[in-house]
């Protein structure tokens, strides 16, 4: 790239040409060339405009539009010369675009800025990411209700302090990960409204002298509406830090997830198996499988808390209303679609094969005394006041500890040791299934109300 050509979009103004260090440093073209699609959708929208308001003539627009067209494709053949000294995706298609159609290149400039080019571009590239990861949540979500409605029966211990807790069924378990996944949905889409405005028009800074009409680019663009303020519009990246922010949570439940399904494919758990393909192995140790999905969501979760960050402290304190800083929105965001996208795939693929190891779950569950507040609650049903009866069942539990019993396991006399209002009737209170069953209204883990949940989740995936 000769100085002459370096410098031909504001060239006027310079007396020598810019250091090739710092044209390096400034230069976004590297990643920014992947809004392409983008850029080219803008400006055949703002061409559009632009006849239609007579800034341009109908055969000045016909030739943009075509010529952006070529552009497009010769970007996806691979064929399309990148340069760094063009510094962005804006000036390399509109330099191309000029080589091509000569001055009527130069005119699609008219009435527009990069300042407010690069923020529609973004606006509409992120809208783009949003459809796509909007579906692959939706698929993780479907994934999760068939499982759940196949385990809405399965009994499992359910944790506090990772202790066995109470039972639960498995199907219940999965739904409390789906209600997670509920909420970053209805987050994303409410984010896609706010990142659905169009900044167009604000220009530079001010708006332009041109006649332009912004409301007629907007519904080219499919847009909700326009930014109402041209100083806003060139400068917020609000809507990519709330992107972010929604991204850092979900994939902060993604490894939460993730942390089960490490522990429960262990060998010390062993409540479910992930097929070979989401594994790998060892490559000293033979025996191991390791569970190398869900740990690198895991672990994904820290880059994306960090792109989260970066982007609030790139917003701090900037001044309106555009500067150069806001180059470095890019790479952050781009980063959290695709790792958000990636763990969301992954997920959605391997949801649906995970297995159960259903006689495991119970057992744990029947080990760990997960009856005893079924116990206590009983006593309460027969008069005894909750306390009392706790104190009751928490020496029938060190009795079983002592012996290496669970309540289910001890027999009736045994059990009238630590009170006499215990009759036959216990041991119906004192099974799993009974146990779960019990727990039968919305929000419980009974079965029934499992089922119930999969038709509600059904029906709020399809809204
Ligand atoms: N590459 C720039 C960005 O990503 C485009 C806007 C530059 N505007 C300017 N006046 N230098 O933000």
């Amino acid at each position: 790239m000769s100085d002459q050509q370096q410098n031909q979009l504001w060239g006027g103004r310079f007396s020598e040409s810019t250091d090739a260090f710092v044209q390096e440093f400034t230069a976004s073209v590297g990643f920014d060339r992947r809004m392409y699609r983008q850029d080219i959708q803008g400006s055949q929208a703002h061409a559009t405009m632009l006849a239609e308001a007579g800034v341009l003539t109908n055969d000045e627009r016909d030739a943009i539009i075509q010529g952006l067209d070529e552009i497009r494709a010769e970007i996806e053949a691979g064929q399309f010369q990148w340069s760094v000294a063009l510094e962005d995706v804006h000036m390399n298609i509109e330099a191309r675009l000029t080589d091509k159609i000569g001055i009527t290149g130069k005119k699609l400039h008219t009435g527009r800025s990069r300042n407010d080019q690069v923020a529609t571009d973004i606006r509409l590239w992120l809208r783009d990411e949003i459809a796509l990861i909007d579906g692959e949540m939706t698929r993780l979500m479907t994934g999760l209700l068939d499982l759940a409605e196949r385990e809405a029966a399965t009994i499992m211990p359910g944790f506090t302090h990772l202790q066995t807790a109470q039972p639960v069924t498995f199907g219940h378990h999965l739904l409390a990960w789906f209600e997670m996944l509920k909420r970053d949905r209805e987050r994303l889409r409410d984010c896609r409204k706010r990142v659905n405005r169009m900044p167009l028009g604000a220009a530079a800074l001010a708006g332009t002298t041109y006649p332009i009409l912004r409301e007629r680019t907007c519904e080219l663009l499919g847009f909700d509406g326009v930014c109402e303020n041209s100083l806003d519009a060139v400068s917020d990246r609000d809507f990519a830090i709330e992107f972010c922010a929604l991204t850092a949570l979900c994939v902060t439940h993604l490894s939460r997830i993730s942390e089960e399904l490490v522990l429960w494919t262990s060998a010390q758990f062993n409540f479910i198996d992930l097929p070979d393909r989401f594994c790998t192995g060892s490559s000293i140790m033979p025996q191991k499988k390791n569970p190398d999905v869900p740990e690198l969501v895991r672990g994904k979760t820290g880059r994306v808390n960090g792109h989260l960050i970066a982007l609030l402290t790139l917003m701090k304190s900037q001044p309106l209303a555009y500067n150069k800083d806001n180059q470095e929105d890019k790479e952050p965001l781009y980063d959290a679609v695709d790792t958000l996208a990636g763990c969301l795939r992954a997920f959605a693929d391997m949801i649906p094969a995970l297995e159960p190891n259903r006689e495991v779950m119970r057992e744990a569950a029947r080990r760990g005394f997960a009856t005893a507040t079924d116990l206590a609650d009983y006593l309460v049903r027969k008069g005894i006041a909750f306390r009392d009866s706790h104190e009751i069942v928490g020496k029938a539990v060190a009795h079983g500890v002592d012996q290496k019993k669970d309540l289910s396991e001890m027999s009736l006399s045994e059990l009238r040791q630590f009170s006499d209002q215990i009759d036959e009737d216990v041991f119906e209170v004192l099974t799993l299934e009974g146990s779960v069953s019990a727990r039968n209204h919305i929000g419980g883990t009974a079965p029934d109300q499992v089922r119930a949940a999969v038709a509600r989740g059904r029906e709020a995936i399809g809204g």
